[in-house]
């Protein structure tokens, strides 16, 4: 018998006991709910350069060779984390298409940490591949998709999501493709797939990674059917292999539709797999009032959806869903003596995705969807749409301001001073428009009041872009989005014509 207290109790330096745990969970929880609590009175970013966020935690500091107390530790990070950092989940962040997390999101990351399931395997995470499976279904449900049998797996994001149904489809097409390479074999079909111009660059990287290379996208702009019909016999003709089209519901520029059933049918009758990248937008389809083609996406064959945008999930969540779950075991399936996870009638996730140890995302998005029910979701996609609608209008009823674009949740306008309205359209006129725009841009990030995108629109056009998934924007915020815009205008282009551009200054 071994007496030695090593033998049964052992004091490892990253161990921390219950009562300690307790103590530092409460404090940290404490400080998080503050700096919720406080985060519409803080900047919405700080705006610092690299050398000052390097600068505030000592960046070039060499790697501790001794541990430190953990709650100085949290305190520190903590602090640093609130002073330094943009907030995505400020009322009034509006860039990109990146959403504030929602609150039991934040809460169901700790907890999912805390029993840590590998998602990999049904053995070991029972119940946690179970509620994974019931996520799938119910964004399926939510988004009209084939809610009885489709399949599914949460990934990191849109591209992840994106690019399992381009490997889903690749492997459709070129079942052979697993084993021989994309150019394996002396009969390997050169194949290639259709998509619009506005498609997210997450086609360029799947199309790179593939090993199909960016030049098997051949692009059809507006994704016109008569063009695509004439880009089709062509490529057959020349000897390619068509095997995808690619749909966005929601563009990532300005959030528009493409046509959706109208592709859906192409891709039927000439036996294409049809991906719908619904990154952005697909949540939108559940909400009433929003474009018709979306219902589109009902009919593909995979469809990448972004619970960490419109649902507002925290990073990262992403999901690919297909309409046959046979064709993800078909893409990605092996099975290596060293794992003893067959069983029936289970999911194991390493075999139908690209991952392999996967964490608990989808607690947070199970726990967020009963938060607020379809019902709320429903409604807080609606009034992210009507506050982009309302920038919309404020920005076409001010004389300083020209209202672009407006569809889903984003708007696209530009400060447009009162003395070039009457010369918009000539050359001269939009080069300075565009520089203006971009100064204008920085001016709003730096001064921390709003945070907005832009999007070059046709024809060079370089705007202002705000997408709204954020439930805590409201109409008083939009509101004073737009007077921002107009007063920081104002002065951007009081300085710009006195250092750029004095013909234009007589003004
Ligand atoms: C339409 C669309 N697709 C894909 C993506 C990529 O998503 P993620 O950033 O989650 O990888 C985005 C991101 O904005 C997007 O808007």
């Amino acid at each position: 018998v071994n007496n030695d207290n090593h033998h049964h109790s052992r004091t490892a330096p990253l161990d921390i006991s219950s009562e300690r745990f307790r103590a530092l969970g409460h404090r940290l929880i404490d400080e998080i709910a503050d700096f919720l609590g406080s985060l519409h009175t803080r900047p919405v970013t700080p705006a610092e350069s690299p050398a000052q966020v390097r600068a505030a935690f000592d960046a070039a500091r060499p790697l501790p060779e001794d541990g430190t107390d953990p709650q100085a530790l949290l305190n520190r990070a903590a602090s640093l984390l609130f002073d330094h950092s943009l907030f995505n989940g400020h009322p009034r962040f509006y860039g990109y298409i990146t959403a504030g997390p929602a609150p039991i999101g934040i809460l169901a990351d700790l907890l999912a940490a805390a029993v840590n399931p590998n998602t990999g395997a049904w053995k070991l995470s029972p119940l946690a591949t179970e509620i994974e499976a019931q996520t799938i279904r119910w964004l399926a449900q939510f988004i009209g998709y084939y809610p009885a049998s489709c399949g599914g797996l949460l990934v990191s994001g849109g591209n992840m999501a994106n690019l399992t149904g381009f490997l889903a489809a690749r492997a459709a097409a070129h079942p052979a493709v697993r084993k021989q390479g994309v150019a394996g074999a002396p009969d390997s079909p050169r194949l290639c797939l259709y998509a619009s111009p506005e498609t997210h660059t997450w086609l360029h990287k799947a199309a790179d990674l593939t090993g199909l290379g960016t030049d098997a996208i051949h692009w059809v702009p507006s994704l016109d059917l008569n063009e695509l019909e004439a880009r089709y016999r062509q490529d057959k003709s020349d000897g390619f292999q068509p095997f995808l089209v690619v749909g966005s519901a929601g563009t990532v520029s300005t959030g528009a539709v493409d046509p959706l059933p109208a592709l859906a049918a192409f891709s039927k009758r000439h036996h294409l797999w049809f991906h719908v990248d619904g990154a952005y937008g697909a949540f939108a389809v559940a909400a009433p009032g929003t474009p018709e083609e979306l219902k589109g996406l009902q009919l593909a064959d995979s469809i990448a959806v972004d619970p960490h945008k419109w649902l507002y999930a925290p990073l990262e969540a992403g999901c690919a869903l297909v309409r046959d779950p046979a064709s993800l075991t078909a893409a990605f399936s092996y099975h290596p003596p060293y794992y003893n996870f067959s069983q029936d009638d289970i999911i194991n996730y390493y075999d139908i995705g690209p991952q392999n140890s996967r964490g608990f995302r989808a607690l947070k998005v199970w726990l967020a969807l009963q938060h607020a029910g379809a019902s709320g979701y429903r409604k807080m996609i609606q009034d992210d749409i009507a506050l982009a609608r309302r920038l919309y209008h404020l920005a076409a009823a001010h004389p300083q301001l020209e209202a672009l674009t407006h569809n889903l949740s984003i708007t696209t306008l530009r400060y447009v001073p009162a003395d070039l309205r009457p010369t918009l359209g000539i050359q001269s006129t939009e080069d300075y428009l565009n520089d203006l725009n971009q100064h204008l841009l920085a001016a709003i990030e730096e001064s921390g009041e709003a945070f907005i995108s832009n999007a070059v629109l046709p024809g060079g056009k370089y705007a202002l872009r705000a997408c709204i998934v954020n439930f805590r924007t409201s109409a008083a915020d939009i509101e004073a989005l737009s007077h921002l815009i107009v007063r920081l205008g104002r002065q951007v282009d009081a300085g710009l014509r006195r250092q750029t551009a004095p013909a234009l200054a007589a003004e």
